[in-house]
Parts: C-alpha cells; sequence; structure tokens
C-alpha cells in the first residue's frame, strides 16, 4: 500500500484508494474526483463531524463507495479494516478541524489528530 503518494499519481488507472475522513469537506470531494476517475473509492469516517452524514448520502447517489464507520483512534477496528484489503493507496484527511473544539479538549484533539498517525 502506498501510504504517501500524491494525487497526481492517482490519476491514472484503477486502484483500490482508502480515504479517512471521506465524508468531511475535503474528503468528499476527493472521493467522488477519485471515483469518477475510475478508482475504487473506499471510505473510513465516524461521522463525528456536523453535515458528515450528508455528504455520505450525497456520495452514495452519486457514485459506488465502500463505506466503514470507524473512529480513527480504534486500532483494532482500523487494522482490520486494512488487513482485509489491499488498497493500493491511503488517503488521510480525517482530522478533528474546529479550532474550538482544540482549545475545549485538547486532548481529544491530539488522539485524532497526532496519537492516531502512529496506528497508520
Ligand atoms: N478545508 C480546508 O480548506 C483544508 C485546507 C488544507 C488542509 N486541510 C486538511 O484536510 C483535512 C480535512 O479537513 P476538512 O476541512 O475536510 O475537515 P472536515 O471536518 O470537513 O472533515 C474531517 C472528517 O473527518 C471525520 N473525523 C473526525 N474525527 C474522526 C475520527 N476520530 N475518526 C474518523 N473520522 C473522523 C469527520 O467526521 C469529517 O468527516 C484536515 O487535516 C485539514 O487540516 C483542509
Amino acid at each position: 500500500m502506498e501510504l504517501f503518494c500524491t494525487y497526481s499519481s492517482l490519476r491514472g488507472g484503477e486502484m483500490k484508494v482508502l480515504v479517512t475522513g471521506g465524508c468531511g469537506f475535503i474528503g468528499c470531494n476527493t472521493a467522488l474526483s477519485l471515483n469518477q476517475k475510475g478508482h475504487d473509492v473506499a471510505i473510513m469516517d465516524n461521522l463525528s463531524r456536523a453535515g458528515a452524514t450528508r455528504n455520505k448520502e450525497y456520495l452514495q447517489e452519486a457514485g459506488e463507495f465502500e463505506f466503514a464507520e470507524i473512529d480513527v483512534r480504534d486500532a483494532q477496528k482500523v487494522e482490520n479494516l486494512i488487513k482485509d484489503n489491499a488498497y493500493d493507496a491511503l488517503i488521510h484527511l480525517a482530522a478533528q478541524v474546529a479550532v474550538t473544539t482544540s482549545v475545549h479538549d485538547p486532548r481529544t484533539d491530539f488522539e485524532i489528530n497526532a496519537w492516531e498517525l502512529s496506528i497508520f
């Protein structure tokens, strides 16, 4: 699996790509764009962000996506998902991006944005 790849390297051909945070703003546009280029796109998202469920529904109407409702901090589930699927590439966009949340709950912010990277 290609962990660090440029978006342009995914342009040609068919790849099986896992997009974490695929129901977020950047993630759902990335997932849709890759799907429209003929790639096989799987999404992992815990739907915690406001609007994520709406984005999931939008994607389901726009194309075919595998979807796994998993929190990136759940190392066992993440590991199982990756072991069970031969992804060619991973695009990691799951994140806690709200500044106010990071101020009120810095520990959770760190766990999602920094600690979970060790899982990958
Ligand atoms: N929006 C921008 O303009 C922009 C610009 C540059 C970089 N980025 C980066 O792109 C990434 C995504 O940003 P965005 O604007 O799409 O944010 P977003 O909040 O719209 O999307 C994040 C997604 O991650 C999911 N998520 C959050 N915590 C999770 C967890 N613990 N487990 C699984 N899923 C979880 C949310 O449900 C959401 O769907 C971030 O790293 C951000 O810093 C964004």
